[in-house]
């Protein structure tokens, strides 16, 4: 987790899991393992496939 992340309650978080500067995940959801959400990144639903994840609402790009 780079800085300013906000990881709100009840997330459930992988292994091998890179969270970018300033993201945020909503309460209550849960992210695979590889999985790299990029800076200022909002995820909103479920990440249930390893890969990279951008933007507001944060959709996987590759
Ligand atoms: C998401 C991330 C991992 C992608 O890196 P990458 O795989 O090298 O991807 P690229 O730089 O080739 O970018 C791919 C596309 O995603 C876009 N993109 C990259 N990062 C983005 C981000 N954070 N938000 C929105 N779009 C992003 C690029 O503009 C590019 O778009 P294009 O194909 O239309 O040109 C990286 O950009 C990132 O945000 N890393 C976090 C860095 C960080 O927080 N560092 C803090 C250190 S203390």
């Amino acid at each position: 987790m780079y800085p300013s992340v906000n990881v709100s309650g009840c997330c459930e978080v992988g292994s091998c899991v890179e969270f970018g500067t300033g993201m945020q995940i909503l309460q209550g959801l849960s992210v695979v393992d590889n999985a790299i959400v990029g800076a200022s990144a909002c995820v909103v639903r479920n990440i249930e496939e390893a890969g990279v994840y951008v933007g507001a609402p944060a959709k996987r790009i590759k």
